[in-house]
């Protein structure tokens, strides 16, 4: 019998085609799900990575609720012109506390991913308050109302507590003292010991340039001041072409 020949007879008996179906299906299936189950092992350790600060993650949840994504990826592909655009290619790690992540290759504008500490808190505020009055030719909308809009911190916790539930590692000594972390993570007069035994690596100031004032825009700026500063790059640049 030709391959055609078998071909027909499986289109031609229903119960045939239905159990030659629900196998591919399941294959198909199984090879998309498994994986899944094996997530942790597959995420490669780097050294650094901690869960956002709760002031951060309110600055993440602004920047996803403006929907900044939508003009904006944070993944640096390893290819050769984006590296020399944007900085040393994304790792699996920089995202696993991401939920949801904020990959994509939809650029309007440039990657995100290493944005920290490439320009300065202020140069941050004015471009988000007014985009074009720092880079003329831009076509960024304006958020000058984020420095206007204090930031909503009542039960952070509990949003600090889900991330939990899907596996970032807050401890409940950092879900307490969520609203209290936030509030002296953008303030330089606070007492900060706490908050720096808390999270490694982690920048403390009036961001926003309005002290006493704590807005949207302190959140957004420390978050994106964050992005591509915590991992300690040089153990991972053994690979010359990619930096
Ligand atoms: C309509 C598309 C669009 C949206 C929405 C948008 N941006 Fe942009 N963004 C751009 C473009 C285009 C540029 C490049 C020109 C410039 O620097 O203004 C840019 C530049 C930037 C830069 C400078 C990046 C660099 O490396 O020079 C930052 C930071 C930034 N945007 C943050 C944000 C944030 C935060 C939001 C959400 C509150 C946002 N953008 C929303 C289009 C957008």
């Amino acid at each position: 019998m030709s391959f055609l020949d078998k071909h027909k007879k499986l289109e031609r008996n229903l119960s045939l085609l239905f159990v030659g179906s629900l196998l591919a299906v399941l294959v198909g299936g199984i090879v998309e799900i498994a994986p899944l189950f094996y997530v942790k092992n597959t995420i490669e350790k780097v050294e650094g990575m901690r869960p956002y600060t709760p002031l951060e993650l309110a600055g993440r949840n602004v920047y996803i609720r403006e929907g900044c994504y939508l003009c904006h990826s944070q993944m640096i592909r390893p290819f050769r012109d984006e590296v020399e655009r944007y900085g040393a290619y994304s790792l699996a790690a920089e995202s696993m506390y991401d939920h949801p992540f904020q990959w994509g290759s939809k650029r309007t504008g440039p990657d995100l991913a290493r944005v920290g500490g490439r320009y300065s808190d202020e140069w941050h505020v004015q471009h988000l308050k007014d985009p074009r009055s720092v880079v003329p030719e831009s076509i960024m909308p304006p958020y000058s109302f984020l420095a206007n809009t204090p930031l909503n911190t009542e039960n952070f916790g509990a949003h600090l507590q889900a991330n939990a539930m899907v596996g970032v590692p807050y401890n409940a000594e950092m879900i307490e003292n969520a609203v209290l972390d936030m509030q002296a993570q953008a303030d330089p007069e606070a007492d900060t010991d706490g908050l720096e035994s808390r999270y490694s690596n982690i920048r403390i100031r009036d961001f926003d340039g309005q002290p006493g004032q704590l807005t949207e825009m302190d959140a957004l700026v420390a978050y994106l001041q964050m992005l591509g500063t915590l991992v300690d790059r040089k153990a991972y640049e053994q690979n010359e072409n990619l930096r």
